[in-house]
């Protein structure tokens, strides 16, 4: 078998012209969508990150508004630049790119920000809604991929879902994501005894544990649907998943890196500021 590349580039393209109208329509009742990014020190991919986060909010047309601070800026001036931010009536959403240097205790932080304005779906109160299946803002990277599913018709109901990873970001909400969706799931980590096992039982893996082309045809039952959530450097310095690439040859489907759930994280950020947005009207 050879997989069908999911297209992530393509269903972001799609997804982020429905969120540019919308946000027109917004404006036609002078909304005007706006999203606070706050970036703190010099750290590279984060700026790169923030950068890219910027682009695509012009792109669709949802106003951005850069805060850049100093990598020594305090905990104490970074809460208040936040509490300035939860007032604002322009800032629909407030989003602090992670990590944030030691100093800085980053879960405080994240509980700054107004539940209402959370577009990065991090507050506790928010992931409280999601795990109890009410309305909230999901975190971006795992909404990305149920939406790439739904978008290439994959049924995700009473399928078994394996989990590689259980970071805060991707690894935990995703599993409860597809449970909200009636899947079954299993969780696997760095302490998992014989991960094969897990894993070759998927219907569906999502890989977002950080490591090159760490999952291999063995870890794969032939016509799963493999998600890579990784993105990493390989031993050439060049951009890679954490699935190795012969994975191709026993997936029904796969989605690539670069082009697969990147390009849907920022599309799920634009639609959480678009939420905020049209919510901030009530
Ligand atoms: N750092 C890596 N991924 C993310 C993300 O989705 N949001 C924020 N705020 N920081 C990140």
């Amino acid at each position: 078998m050879v997989a069908k590349v999911i297209d992530g580039k393509e269903i972001a393209k799609k997804k982020r012209q429905e969120i540019a109208s919308e946000v027109r329509a917004l404006k036609e009742e002078n909304i005007f969508p706006g999203l606070a990014v706050v970036l703190v020190g010099n750290n590279h991919a984060s700026k790169t990150y923030v950068n890219n986060k910027e682009k695509a909010c012009r792109e669709a047309g949802i106003e951005s508004f850069l805060i850049a601070l100093p990598e020594e800026v305090s905990q104490e001036e970074l809460l208040r630049e936040i509490a300035e931010l939860n007032k604002r009536e322009d800032v629909h959403g407030i989003l602090v790119q992670l990590p944030l240097p030691d100093h800085i205790e980053e879960k405080k932080v994240i509980e700054a920000i107004s539940p209402e304005k959370d577009v990065d779906g991090f507050h506790p109160l928010n992931i409280g809604r999601m795990m109890t299946g009410q309305d909230s803002f999901l975190p971006c990277t795992p909404y990305g991929v149920m939406v790439m599913l739904e978008e290439t018709g994959i049924e995700v109901s009473g399928k078994h879902v394996v989990i590689v990873g259980r970071s805060n970001i991707v690894g935990k909400p995703a599993g409860q994501l597809f449970l909200n969706k009636n899947a079954t799931v299993t969780y696997c980590h760095s302490r998992t005894k014989d991960l094969e096992y897990h894993t070759k039982q998927a219907d569906i893996v999502v890989a977002a544990l950080g490591k090159p082309n760490f999952i291999r045809s063995n870890h794969i039952k032939e016509g799963a649907t493999v998600i890579d959530v990784g993105i990493n450097r390989d031993e050439h310095e060049k951009l890679c998943g954490d699935v190795h690439p012969e994975v191709a040859e026993k997936a029904a489907y796969l989605t690539p890196v670069p082009g697969g759930v990147g390009p849907m994280t920022i599309t799920m950020l634009l639609f959480n500021t678009l939420k905020a947005a049209r919510q901030s009207k009530a």
